[in-house]
Protein backbone atom coordinates (compact mmCIF):
# COMPACT_ATOMS: atom_id res chain seq x y z
CA UNK A 1 0.00 0.00 0.00
CA UNK A 2 1.11 3.47 -0.81
CA UNK A 3 0.47 6.28 1.39
CA UNK A 4 0.48 9.83 -0.86
CA UNK A 5 0.34 13.04 0.67
CA UNK A 6 0.02 15.61 -2.35
CA UNK A 7 -1.68 15.51 -5.73
CA UNK A 8 1.49 15.42 -7.66
CA UNK A 9 2.15 11.55 -6.19
CA UNK A 10 -0.97 10.97 -6.12
CA UNK A 11 -1.21 11.27 -9.75
CA UNK A 12 1.77 9.33 -10.21
CA UNK A 13 0.74 6.60 -8.61
CA UNK A 14 -2.39 5.81 -9.61
CA UNK A 15 -1.23 6.26 -13.42
CA UNK A 16 1.69 3.95 -12.23
CA UNK A 17 -0.97 1.11 -11.63
CA UNK A 18 -2.87 2.09 -14.64
CA UNK A 19 -0.04 1.30 -16.54
CA UNK A 20 0.51 -1.86 -15.11
CA UNK A 21 -3.15 -2.67 -16.54
CA UNK A 22 -4.24 -3.14 -12.74
CA UNK A 23 -7.76 -2.98 -14.09
CA UNK A 24 -10.03 -0.74 -13.69
CA UNK A 25 -9.75 1.81 -10.61
CA UNK A 26 -12.22 2.69 -7.83
CA UNK A 27 -12.28 5.55 -5.15
CA UNK A 28 -13.27 5.58 -2.04
CA UNK A 29 -13.24 8.89 -0.24
CA UNK A 30 -13.33 9.12 3.31
CA UNK A 31 -12.40 11.69 6.56
CA UNK A 32 -10.61 9.24 8.22
CA UNK A 33 -11.35 7.97 11.69
CA UNK A 34 -12.40 4.59 9.63
CA UNK A 35 -15.03 2.23 10.82
CA UNK A 36 -16.29 -0.82 9.35
CA UNK A 37 -18.76 1.02 7.18
CA UNK A 38 -15.80 2.47 5.26
CA UNK A 39 -14.24 -1.08 5.44
CA UNK A 40 -17.55 -1.98 3.51
CA UNK A 41 -16.48 0.38 0.65
CA UNK A 42 -13.27 -0.73 0.49
CA UNK A 43 -13.76 -4.78 0.29
CA UNK A 44 -16.79 -3.57 -2.44
CA UNK A 45 -14.45 -1.79 -4.16
CA UNK A 46 -11.25 -4.66 -4.41
CA UNK A 47 -14.36 -7.16 -5.82
CA UNK A 48 -14.86 -4.62 -8.45
CA UNK A 49 -11.38 -3.26 -9.04
CA UNK A 50 -7.83 -3.82 -9.41
CA UNK A 51 -6.85 -0.78 -8.00
CA UNK A 52 -8.58 0.76 -4.63
CA UNK A 53 -7.90 4.70 -3.83
CA UNK A 54 -8.39 5.57 -0.32
CA UNK A 55 -8.67 9.58 0.56
CA UNK A 56 -8.81 10.36 3.60
CA UNK A 57 -9.09 14.04 4.42
CA UNK A 58 -11.79 16.10 6.60
CA UNK A 59 -12.76 18.54 4.38
CA UNK A 60 -13.30 21.86 5.55
CA UNK A 61 -15.53 23.37 3.55
CA UNK A 62 -18.49 21.00 4.07
CA UNK A 63 -18.25 22.13 8.10
CA UNK A 64 -20.65 25.11 8.68
CA UNK A 65 -19.19 27.74 11.28
CA UNK A 66 -20.61 25.80 14.36
CA UNK A 67 -19.99 22.87 13.05
CA UNK A 68 -16.98 20.11 14.40
CA UNK A 69 -14.97 20.55 12.16
CA UNK A 70 -12.05 21.30 15.18
CA UNK A 71 -12.89 18.95 16.92
CA UNK A 72 -13.87 15.98 14.03
CA UNK A 73 -12.03 12.62 15.23
CA UNK A 74 -8.70 11.61 13.39
CA UNK A 75 -6.55 8.67 13.99
CA UNK A 76 -3.90 8.53 11.52
CA UNK A 77 -1.93 5.55 12.29
CA UNK A 78 -4.93 3.78 13.31
CA UNK A 79 -6.88 4.48 9.56
CA UNK A 80 -3.66 3.19 7.60
CA UNK A 81 -4.02 -0.10 9.41
CA UNK A 82 -7.55 -0.40 8.37
CA UNK A 83 -6.74 0.27 5.12
CA UNK A 84 -3.90 -2.17 4.55
CA UNK A 85 -6.08 -4.79 6.17
CA UNK A 86 -9.04 -3.87 3.93
CA UNK A 87 -7.06 -3.73 0.74
CA UNK A 88 -6.33 -0.12 -0.50
CA UNK A 89 -3.33 0.13 -2.86
CA UNK A 90 -3.05 4.05 -2.84
CA UNK A 91 -4.26 6.27 0.22
CA UNK A 92 -4.67 9.94 -0.29
CA UNK A 93 -3.83 11.70 2.72
CA UNK A 94 -3.80 15.70 2.00
CA UNK A 95 -2.80 18.48 4.17
CA UNK A 96 -5.46 21.00 3.83
CA UNK A 97 -3.11 23.59 1.74
CA UNK A 98 -2.73 20.56 -0.33
CA UNK A 99 -6.47 20.40 -1.34
CA UNK A 100 -6.96 24.52 -1.07
CA UNK A 101 -3.56 25.95 -1.74
CA UNK A 102 -5.54 29.63 -2.45
CA UNK A 103 -8.99 30.74 -1.79
CA UNK A 104 -11.63 28.76 -3.75
CA UNK A 105 -13.67 30.33 -6.21
CA UNK A 106 -14.83 27.65 -8.50
CA UNK A 107 -17.95 25.84 -6.53
CA UNK A 108 -20.32 22.79 -7.85
CA UNK A 109 -23.27 23.37 -7.04
CA UNK A 110 -26.45 20.87 -6.91
CA UNK A 111 -30.00 22.95 -6.92
CA UNK A 112 -32.97 21.43 -5.74
CA UNK A 113 -32.17 18.09 -4.23
CA UNK A 114 -29.96 19.65 -1.87
CA UNK A 115 -32.76 22.00 -0.47
CA UNK A 116 -33.99 19.21 2.23
CA UNK A 117 -33.07 17.15 4.65
CA UNK A 118 -29.31 17.54 5.92
CA UNK A 119 -29.77 20.31 2.78
CA UNK A 120 -31.53 22.67 4.81
CA UNK A 121 -30.00 22.02 8.36
CA UNK A 122 -26.66 22.15 7.19
CA UNK A 123 -26.65 25.07 4.30
CA UNK A 124 -23.63 24.92 2.35
CA UNK A 125 -22.28 21.02 3.17
CA UNK A 126 -23.53 19.68 0.06
CA UNK A 127 -21.62 22.60 -1.68
CA UNK A 128 -18.59 21.80 -0.36
CA UNK A 129 -18.85 17.90 -0.93
CA UNK A 130 -19.85 18.13 -4.64
CA UNK A 131 -16.87 20.17 -4.82
CA UNK A 132 -13.81 18.20 -3.52
CA UNK A 133 -15.47 15.05 -4.35
CA UNK A 134 -15.32 16.52 -8.49
CA UNK A 135 -11.76 17.50 -7.10
CA UNK A 136 -10.78 13.94 -6.24
CA UNK A 137 -12.68 12.14 -9.49
CA UNK A 138 -10.31 14.90 -11.33
CA UNK A 139 -6.80 14.13 -9.44
CA UNK A 140 -7.69 9.90 -9.55
CA UNK A 141 -10.08 9.76 -12.58
CA UNK A 142 -11.52 7.03 -11.37
CA UNK A 143 -13.46 4.31 -12.93
CA UNK A 144 -16.11 3.32 -9.94
CA UNK A 145 -16.38 5.47 -7.06
CA UNK A 146 -17.74 4.12 -3.64
CA UNK A 147 -20.40 5.83 -1.29
CA UNK A 148 -22.33 4.91 1.67
CA UNK A 149 -26.72 4.93 1.73
CA UNK A 150 -26.03 6.01 5.50
CA UNK A 151 -25.55 8.98 3.39
CA UNK A 152 -28.20 8.60 0.92
CA UNK A 153 -29.02 12.42 0.36
CA UNK A 154 -25.19 12.48 -0.75
CA UNK A 155 -25.33 9.64 -3.03
CA UNK A 156 -28.36 11.29 -4.60
CA UNK A 157 -26.73 14.87 -5.15
CA UNK A 158 -23.32 13.21 -6.27
CA UNK A 159 -25.22 11.15 -8.78
CA UNK A 160 -27.01 14.23 -10.06
CA UNK A 161 -23.58 15.93 -10.15
CA UNK A 162 -21.99 13.00 -12.24
CA UNK A 163 -25.19 12.63 -14.44
CA UNK A 164 -25.36 16.60 -15.65
CA UNK A 165 -21.94 17.25 -16.38
CA UNK A 166 -21.50 13.68 -18.24
CA UNK A 167 -18.35 12.80 -15.39
CA UNK A 168 -16.64 9.54 -16.69
CA UNK A 169 -17.19 8.27 -13.28
CA UNK A 170 -19.71 5.77 -12.37
CA UNK A 171 -21.53 5.94 -8.49
CA UNK A 172 -21.65 2.48 -6.44
CA UNK A 173 -24.23 3.14 -3.60
CA UNK A 174 -23.32 0.81 -1.16
CA UNK A 175 -25.79 -0.52 1.86
CA UNK A 176 -25.22 0.79 5.65
CA UNK A 177 -23.45 -1.21 7.69
CA UNK A 178 -24.82 -1.26 11.63
CA UNK A 179 -23.79 -2.28 15.06
CA UNK A 180 -25.24 -5.50 16.36
CA UNK A 181 -28.09 -3.38 17.86
CA UNK A 182 -28.95 -1.18 15.08
CA UNK A 183 -26.87 1.74 15.50
CA UNK A 184 -25.48 2.41 11.79
CA UNK A 185 -21.67 3.01 12.32
CA UNK A 186 -20.56 6.43 12.53
CA UNK A 187 -16.98 8.49 13.11
CA UNK A 188 -19.79 10.80 14.92
CA UNK A 189 -20.39 7.99 17.87
CA UNK A 190 -17.53 8.45 19.30
CA UNK A 191 -18.96 11.87 21.03
CA UNK A 192 -21.67 10.20 22.79
CA UNK A 193 -22.31 9.83 26.39
CA UNK A 194 -22.95 5.74 27.72
CA UNK A 195 -26.79 6.96 27.83
CA UNK A 196 -26.71 8.42 24.73
CA UNK A 197 -25.71 5.60 22.52
CA UNK A 198 -28.04 4.04 24.75
CA UNK A 199 -30.69 6.23 23.37
CA UNK A 200 -29.59 6.69 20.02
CA UNK A 201 -31.20 3.39 19.40
CA UNK A 202 -33.89 4.83 18.58
CA UNK A 203 -33.08 5.57 15.45
CA UNK A 204 -33.02 2.52 13.74
CA UNK A 205 -35.88 1.16 15.90
CA UNK A 206 -38.18 4.00 14.92
CA UNK A 207 -37.08 2.95 11.50
CA UNK A 208 -37.88 -0.87 11.93
CA UNK A 209 -41.00 0.21 13.32
CA UNK A 210 -42.16 2.26 10.43
CA UNK A 211 -41.43 -0.32 8.09
CA UNK A 212 -43.91 -2.55 9.60
CA UNK A 213 -46.28 -0.80 10.29
CA UNK A 214 -46.36 -0.18 6.45
CA UNK A 215 -45.70 -3.44 6.06
CA UNK A 216 -49.03 -4.51 8.01
CA UNK A 217 -51.12 -1.74 6.99
CA UNK A 218 -51.21 0.13 10.33
CA UNK A 219 -49.69 3.06 8.87
CA UNK A 220 -50.68 3.90 5.35
CA UNK A 221 -49.84 7.51 4.64
CA UNK A 222 -46.51 9.86 4.91
CA UNK A 223 -48.26 12.03 7.79
CA UNK A 224 -49.09 8.42 9.75
CA UNK A 225 -45.54 6.99 8.54
CA UNK A 226 -43.54 10.46 9.77
CA UNK A 227 -45.89 10.41 13.52
CA UNK A 228 -45.08 6.93 13.92
CA UNK A 229 -41.45 8.00 13.83
CA UNK A 230 -41.22 11.55 15.28
CA UNK A 231 -43.45 9.77 18.40
CA UNK A 232 -41.37 6.22 18.49
CA UNK A 233 -37.91 8.76 18.54
CA UNK A 234 -39.87 11.07 21.32
CA UNK A 235 -40.19 8.19 23.65
CA UNK A 236 -36.15 8.86 24.22
CA UNK A 237 -35.94 11.65 26.73
CA UNK A 238 -32.65 12.98 24.94
CA UNK A 239 -33.67 12.88 21.54
CA UNK A 240 -34.05 16.27 19.62
CA UNK A 241 -35.53 15.32 16.21
CA UNK A 242 -33.94 17.77 13.45
CA UNK A 243 -35.73 16.56 10.41
CA UNK A 244 -37.97 12.72 10.27
CA UNK A 245 -38.91 13.00 6.48
CA UNK A 246 -40.53 11.04 4.48
CA UNK A 247 -39.48 11.52 0.41
CA UNK A 248 -39.10 9.90 -2.78
CA UNK A 249 -36.14 8.36 -3.70
CA UNK A 250 -33.63 9.26 -5.36
CA UNK A 251 -35.78 12.65 -6.27
CA UNK A 252 -36.23 13.44 -2.98
CA UNK A 253 -39.32 15.23 -3.95
CA UNK A 254 -42.07 15.19 -1.23
CA UNK A 255 -45.49 13.06 -0.98
CA UNK A 256 -49.17 14.42 0.46
CA UNK A 257 -49.38 13.93 3.55
CA UNK A 258 -52.31 11.99 3.28
CA UNK A 259 -51.01 10.36 -0.14
CA UNK A 260 -51.23 6.43 0.31
CA UNK A 261 -47.84 5.06 0.24
CA UNK A 262 -48.60 2.06 -1.57
CA UNK A 263 -49.45 4.42 -4.44
CA UNK A 264 -45.97 5.59 -5.09
CA UNK A 265 -44.02 4.27 -7.82
CA UNK A 266 -40.52 3.18 -7.24
CA UNK A 267 -38.90 4.25 -3.62
CA UNK A 268 -39.38 5.92 -0.62
CA UNK A 269 -36.84 6.94 1.83
CA UNK A 270 -37.55 7.51 5.52
CA UNK A 271 -34.75 9.86 6.23
CA UNK A 272 -34.08 10.88 10.10
CA UNK A 273 -31.71 13.19 11.77
CA UNK A 274 -31.58 13.64 15.56
CA UNK A 275 -29.00 15.31 18.22
CA UNK A 276 -28.05 13.75 21.17
CA UNK A 277 -27.04 15.88 23.57
CA UNK A 278 -23.96 18.13 20.82
CA UNK A 279 -23.99 14.96 18.39
CA UNK A 280 -26.16 15.04 15.69
CA UNK A 281 -27.05 11.33 14.22
CA UNK A 282 -28.61 10.26 10.74
CA UNK A 283 -29.95 7.31 9.87
CA UNK A 284 -32.62 6.11 6.86
CA UNK A 285 -34.04 3.29 4.86
CA UNK A 286 -35.04 2.77 1.44
CA UNK A 287 -37.88 0.39 0.29
CA UNK A 288 -40.78 -0.12 -2.20
CA UNK A 289 -44.11 0.73 -0.64
CA UNK A 290 -46.02 -1.47 -3.16
CA UNK A 291 -43.25 -4.32 -2.78
CA UNK A 292 -43.56 -4.27 0.94
CA UNK A 293 -47.40 -3.79 1.31
CA UNK A 294 -47.51 -6.81 -1.28
CA UNK A 295 -46.11 -9.17 0.95
CA UNK A 296 -48.86 -9.29 3.37
P1 LIG B 1 -17.35 10.05 5.76
O1 LIG B 1 -18.40 10.50 6.70
O2 LIG B 1 -15.99 9.70 6.29
O3 LIG B 1 -17.90 8.82 4.97
C1 LIG B 1 -17.15 8.25 3.92
C2 LIG B 1 -18.04 7.23 3.22
O4 LIG B 1 -18.36 6.18 4.13
C3 LIG B 1 -19.38 7.86 2.76
O5 LIG B 1 -19.70 7.39 1.46
C4 LIG B 1 -20.35 7.34 3.80
O6 LIG B 1 -21.68 7.23 3.32
C5 LIG B 1 -19.75 5.97 4.10
N1 LIG B 1 -20.25 5.48 5.40
C6 LIG B 1 -20.17 6.09 6.60
N2 LIG B 1 -20.79 5.35 7.55
C7 LIG B 1 -21.29 4.25 6.92
C8 LIG B 1 -22.03 3.10 7.34
N3 LIG B 1 -22.41 2.94 8.61
N4 LIG B 1 -22.37 2.19 6.41
C9 LIG B 1 -21.99 2.33 5.11
N5 LIG B 1 -21.30 3.39 4.65
C10 LIG B 1 -20.93 4.33 5.54
O7 LIG B 1 -19.16 11.16 3.64
C11 LIG B 1 -18.07 11.69 3.81
O8 LIG B 1 -17.10 11.20 4.64
C12 LIG B 1 -17.69 13.00 3.09
O9 LIG B 1 -18.83 13.76 2.88
C13 LIG B 1 -16.94 12.76 1.75
C14 LIG B 1 -17.81 12.01 0.73
C15 LIG B 1 -15.63 11.98 2.00
C16 LIG B 1 -16.56 14.13 1.13
O10 LIG B 1 -15.78 14.87 1.99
Amino acid sequence: MRVVRTVEQLREAVGFMRGAGQGPVGLVPTMGYLHDGHASLLRRAGEMCGTVVMSIFVNPIQFGPNEDFEAYPRDERRDLELAEREGADIVFIPAVEEMYPREIRSKIVVSSLTTRLCGASRPGHFDGVTTVVAKLFNMVQPDYAYFGLKDAQQVAVLRQMVDDLNMNVKIVPCPIVREADGLALSSRNVYLSAEERLQALVLSRSLREAHSAVEEGRAATTDEVRELLKSTISSSPLADIDYAEILTFPQLEPLEGNFPLVETDGEIIMALAVRFGRTRLIDNMIFTPKEVAALV
